[in-house]
């Protein structure tokens, strides 16, 4: 298939144009980046698990009916968006103190908020997106004080529903970010949730063990980080959909915890072959079968078959 114009590449991620007027697909790329790109690494298999994540928040607050740009996953590392005009802020909510808070006020990290704070940077990756206030936000005409009220509101909506997600799953939210976008209907105007939700923009935290379980592994050189995701993602139950989109993904996601480059690299181009999406050429093909019949599986085979091979235990 051929591939659609590129529209944007962060950090993290890539924008290409969407099939129809108002639409990008959003693509999760393998980078991370800490310190405004000062550490950088490729983490094999963050942007599958990003992906899947970030659809699973965004479907979330669709449930509850907070709006956002997501529209359907379509495939290992893409989602289709809705096209927004995003609002150059990024609004960040803390539950408790970490990060720069604790550095700037001197507060020990962990030490609960009187209440969730939501505060302001500009982003601009040459300033290394510095904190803003409202009077900042509002004079600069990045947002008018009922933008505002409209953000703070979403952003503690957001919050609500993440903390209960996580808590949930024994995982404390201490912090993260969104970014809001702007949509237009005629003349009216929308503030939904845009970008992505995922472990790269919070910090969550082990109830019991207060183990790191987000992008800080990477910032701070905790582990692997790929491990610290897919602990995330197993215990949200989102690998479960993925066992259902094709049984050879367990084998990568759960048995081999995405860090066989080429296995992981087999799969999505099974994945996308199967999902018709494949840009195909023979040395993929030939590469698929290869691992496949490496791993002493054929392409197609069952889920049972997965499991009794190497799965489950
Ligand atoms: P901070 O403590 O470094 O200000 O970060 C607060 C939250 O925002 C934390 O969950 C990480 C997230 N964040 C981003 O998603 N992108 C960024 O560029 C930064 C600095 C933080």
């Amino acid at each position: 298939m051929a591939r659609l114009k590129k529209v944007y590449e962060g950090k993290a991620k890539i924008l290409y144009e969407g099939p129809e007027p108002g639409t990008f697909i959003q693509y999760f790329k393998d980078d991370a980046t800490a310190f405004n790109a000062q550490k950088k690494a490729t983490i094999e298999g963050k942007g599958v698990l990003n992906n899947r994540l970030s659809e699973f928040f965004m479907q979330g607050l669709t449930n509850i009916g907070v709006p956002n740009h997501f529209i359907r996953r379509l495939n290992m590392r893409e989602q289709l968006i809705r096209q927004v005009e995003i609002i150059p802020l990024e609004v960040i909510v803390r539950n408790f103190a970490a990060g720069s808070i604790s550095k700037r006020l001197g507060m020990e990290e962990g030490t609960p908020l009187p209440r969730p704070i939501v505060e302001y940077s500009y982003k601009n990756d040459a300033l290394g997106d510095p904190m803003v206030s409202e009077e900042y936000v509002v004079a600069f005409g990045w947002a008018t004080q009922q933008d505002l009220d409209d953000i703070i509101s979403i952003a503690l909506r957001v919050n609500d529903f993440l903390s209960g997600v996580f808590y949930g799953v024994g995982i404390k939210l201490v912090d993260f970010k969104i970014e809001i976008g702007r949509i237009w209907d005629g003349d009216f105007m929308r503030l939904i949730v845009a970008d992505e939700i995922s472990p790269d923009s919070c910090r969550l935290w082990d109830i019991k063990t207060g183990q790191k379980l987000d992008k800080d592994v990477f910032r701070r050189d905790l582990g692997s980080l790929t491990d610290a995701y897919t602990e995330v993602a197993q215990r949200l139950g989102v690998l479960e959909l993925v066992e259902l989109l094709h049984p050879l993904l367990v084998l990568d996601t759960v048995g081999l915890h995405l860090r066989d480059r080429p296995v992981l690299h087999a799969i999505e181009l099974l994945a996308q072959d199967e999902l018709g999406i494949l840009d195909d050429g023979l040395d993929q093909r030939q590469d698929v079968e290869r691992i496949g019949r490496r791993l002493g599986l054929e392409a197609g085979q069952g889920l049972e078959h997965v499991q009794g091979q190497r799965l489950i235990h």
